[in-house]
């Protein structure tokens, strides 16, 4: 019966990612948008995966922030640090947005659990053009920059475009031009239709997903029935080695959707 279920999850798994041309998706059983526990298990999927294709010896991570990115640091063990000398980098500056889930905080606990380092971006999240441009003259900024751009592994969320916009605090005027243009995703800062198409970006200070097609390894986590939508629209923007954890109902939602 285990065996038959295993099995059948598997296969539910490999449609999942032939639907969505990514490499591999990881499901767990639940609604991680009602359930904890359900959460708690991608959360640990995602180290399952982290710790399946992170190579031995050094390796910088470059991380995301947001309550699943949280949750992923809060389940991290030694186990990723064995036999690895870990340099987790925040993708993003995200000051900005609270305390608790900003990139910063989340590398920073990520290295504390598997006994590797964390380096800082210290950055507001969302600058007007002619400050963004300066910021990235920054020695300390422009350094941490190109650690980004040459990371091993970068693990972030997806968001949808609504929720996203109001925590980053965007105006009335933004939100309403999101709603028109049909945004349903976010992710980098970019905020997209269910084509995948860009209609509105943050400029901000951190990596971008342009670069993603030259990272070894990508890996999303996102799930719950609500992302569901936000998920299938940002899977045709990223490179077919991207992988995804998520959780049946944001897999079932996809597949019958
Ligand atoms: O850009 C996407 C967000 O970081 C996702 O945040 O994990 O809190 O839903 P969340």
């Amino acid at each position: 019966e285990l065996m038959g279920q295993h099995v059948k999850s598997q296969e539910k798994e490999t449609r999942l990612a032939n639907a969505l041309g990514i490499q591999h998706c990881t499901i767990v059983i639940g609604n991680s948008d009602k359930d904890k526990s359900s959460l708690v298990d991608m959360a640990r999927a995602s180290t399952e995966v982290i710790d399946f294709l992170l190579p031995e010896g050094s390796s910088t991570i470059a991380v995301m922030g947001g309550t699943t990115m949280l949750e992923v640091a809060e389940v991290m063990t030694q186990q990723i640090g064995l036999h690895r000398e870990l340099v987790f980098v925040p993708a993003r500056g995200g000051l900005g947005e609270s305390v608790d889930i900003q990139a910063n905080v989340i590398a920073d606990i990520m290295a504390r659990k598997t006994s590797g380092k964390s380096r800082a971006l210290y950055a507001p999240e969302h600058v007007r053009m002619e400050t963004y441009s300066l910021l990235l003259e920054e020695p300390e900024i422009k350094e941490t920059l190109e650690i980004l751009e040459n990371t091993t592994l970068v693990l972030y969320s997806i968001g949808d475009a609504f929720e996203m916009a109001q925590r980053r605090g965007l105006d009335e005027e933004t939100l309403s031009q999101l709603i028109d243009k049909g945004a349903v995703a976010e992710a980098f800062g970019e905020f997209i239709d269910p084509n995948g198409d860009i209609v509105y970006k943050l400029s901000r200070i951190g990596l971008q997903s342009s670069k993603l097609p030259s990272i070894p390894h990508v890996i999303a986590v996102a799930g719950g029935k609500e992302k569901a939508e936000a998920i299938r629209a940002h899977m045709k923007t990223v490179p077919p080695h991207t992988w995804l954890v998520t959780d049946e109902a944001a897999a079932n939602e996809i597949l019958n959707g």
